[in-house]
């Protein structure tokens, strides 16, 4: 196989979602039918903790996260398909947005009965800044849950992306029949005891043929008066709108009676996007045929085995072939790295790669050298892939040391660990306090364990709750503006910040300093 057909077999993508709505049943569906793992659970057993443990970080065996499902590759139909977790709970934190720097498309896990929940905003807002294609999958169909029109409608009122329903369900709940089937033309029986679908055509009306007890079913009837709405009122398919993610398929179903599963994976593997371009600092676009292999490191997976202080570097492969004990050229420092201990992610196990392409995902053992968003690539030719964005943190708190006496290990701890994108540090500008800043707890728990056991440092974290973090000019900065209600720190590139308590306080600053641009980061 040449490596422009190698490429165009991968896909690479992230489920997004708000937690219990399904991520990690559906997964494992998926996992199923690729055959990776052969009995339902595998994922889920080791999410609950039940799952025979080795040797990964201590607070991650606590709250039994796992390491190993942070990619999941299997092949189906020809393609080789890669998941890349985001990890969601307590365990959300800037990884699960950076995740999403190195997908090439995402699934979007809805609870039907819920409709979009903060989560899902959060991250959807992360692929369409990407500007990804995004696939909808409306779950739990087998529950009663809200209005199919509602759902949809809302997709376009919270999130202002446009729904193309692939799919419309034949009642829900108890009444749950099946499936009208629009891109396939055909309906699919809902059978409660089997996993069997049963696939009935349509003809030229988009019916189903007399002799089927269904169509007299008043929930058919429903659907079919939907379809016909839809058809005359809806969107229309449009496959550039899909492909800048201005428009999302929409499937329904449920992940967990395995139903209309198949088929979304089977039509997402249709349209979903083979690898990227990817667009570097020197105003380049990398191809990802090009002959010259590159990558970038988008998360840093530290101690996972407490024996050895190793981390792994999670690369996303962005053009040519990873061969093992290949060299390359690592872009921030110029030194030429030896990929020799090199692990590529299935469901269960880490297994030693060989060779990568494109859209793969390789993990990378490191002693200390790697950094989040550094570029590594072969050739003469210098490469730097475009900056990761900063993320808005959302949860604070004030750090210190114990120990006075032991304040080198403490700063140099901070600064590593900062650097590697751990988590974010500012600086009071009155008091010259350090304060971190993160989008999930667990965060902090990871900080404050690392400084004990990488940098023997027992550090104090006083928590100061959720703020609103908002970048201000320097122009326009006075100092004087800093009140109560507000915290005036700078960042690591010495930019210049408030820390709301609320947006009461926002809101209050805003009026008082009209002229006064607030800006987030992501
Ligand atoms: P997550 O990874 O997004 O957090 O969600 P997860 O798959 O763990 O699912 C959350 C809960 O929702 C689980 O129930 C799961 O069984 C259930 N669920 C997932 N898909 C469907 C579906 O299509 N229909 C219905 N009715 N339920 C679904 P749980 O009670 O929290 O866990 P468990 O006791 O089943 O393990």
């Amino acid at each position: 196989m040449t490596l422009s057909q190698d490429v165009a077999t991968r896909r690479t993508f992230a489920i997004i979602s708000h937690p219990d709505a399904g991520k990690t049943t559906i997964t494992e569906q998926l996992l199923l039918f690729g055959g990776v793992v052969r009995q339902a659970g595998t994922v889920k057993a080791k999410k609950s903790g039940n799952f025979a443990k080795s040797d990964w970080m201590e607070i991650e065996q606590k709250r039994g996260i796992s390491v190993t499902s942070s990619v999941m590759q299997f092949d189906y139909e020809g393609k080789r398909i890669n998941i890349l977790d985001t990890p969601g709970h307590e365990d959300f934190s800037e990884d699960t947005y950076r995740t999403l720097m190195a997908v090439d498309s995402a699934v979007m896990v809805i609870d039907s009965a819920k409709g979009i929940e903060p989560q899902t905003k959060k991250l959807f807002q992360i692929c369409k800044m990407r500007g990804i294609p995004i696939f909808t999958f409306m779950n739990k169909l087998d529950r009663d849950g809200r209005d199919p029109l509602d759902l949809i409608a809302e997709l376009e009122e919270v999130l202002g992306i446009e729904g193309y329903p692939m799919n419309w369900p034949i009642g829900m709940g108890k009444e749950l029949k099946g499936l009208y089937d629009r891109y396939h033309k055909r309906v699919a029986l809902f059978r409660a005891d089997s996993d069997e679908t049963t696939y009935l055509p349509l003809d030229e009306n988009g019916d189903i043929s007399d002799d089927q007890p269904l169509k007299t079913n008043s929930w058919y009837q429903d659907a079919r008066d939907n379809i016909e709405l839809i058809e005359d009122a809806g969107n229309q398919f449009d496959m550039d709108k899909i492909a800048s993610g201005d428009q999302t398929p929409v499937f329904f179903g449920s992940a967990l009676a395995n139903f209309g599963v198949k088929t979304f994976l089977e039509t997402y593997l249709q349209f979903a996007p083979q690898p990227a371009a990817h667009h570097t600092q020197e105003d380049d676009d990398v191809e990802p045929t090009d002959d010259q292999f590159s990558g970038f490191v988008f998360k840093i997976q530290a101690n996972m085995d407490p024996k050895h202080r190793d981390r792994i570097a999670f690369v996303r492969i962005c053009s040519g072939m990873f061969k093992h004990g290949m060299d390359v050229t690592l872009g921030r420092t110029g030194k030429t790295m030896r990929l020799s201990n090199v692990t590529q992610f299935m469901a269960d196990t880490r297994e030693n790669v060989d060779t990568a392409v494109a859209g793969d995902i390789i993990g990378l053992y490191d002693t200390g050298n790697y950094q989040i968003g550094d570029t590594i690539y072969t050739g003469k030719h210098k490469l730097q892939f475009e900056k990761l964005p900063q993320f808005t943190p959302e949860l604070f708190v004030r750090v210190s040391a114990k120990n006075v006496m032991k304040q080198k290990s403490f700063h140099k701890g901070i600064q590593q660990l900062v650097q590697e994108g751990a988590i974010q540090l500012y600086t009071s500008y009155t008091t010259g306090d350090y304060i971190l800043g993160a989008v999930g707890q667990l965060q902090f728990e990871v900080f404050q364990f690392r400084m004990k056991n990488e940098y023997n440092s027992d550090v104090v974290m006083e928590p100061m709750g959720h703020k609103i973090a908002r970048w201000i000019d320097p122009e326009q900065l006075d100092e004087r503006m800093s009140s109560s209600r507000n915290l005036l720190v700078k960042d690591l590139n010495e930019e210049p910040l408030f820390l709301f308590e609320n947006q009461f306080a926002e809101r209050w600053f805003k009026d008082k300093y009209p002229d006064v641009t607030l800006t987030a980061k992501l």
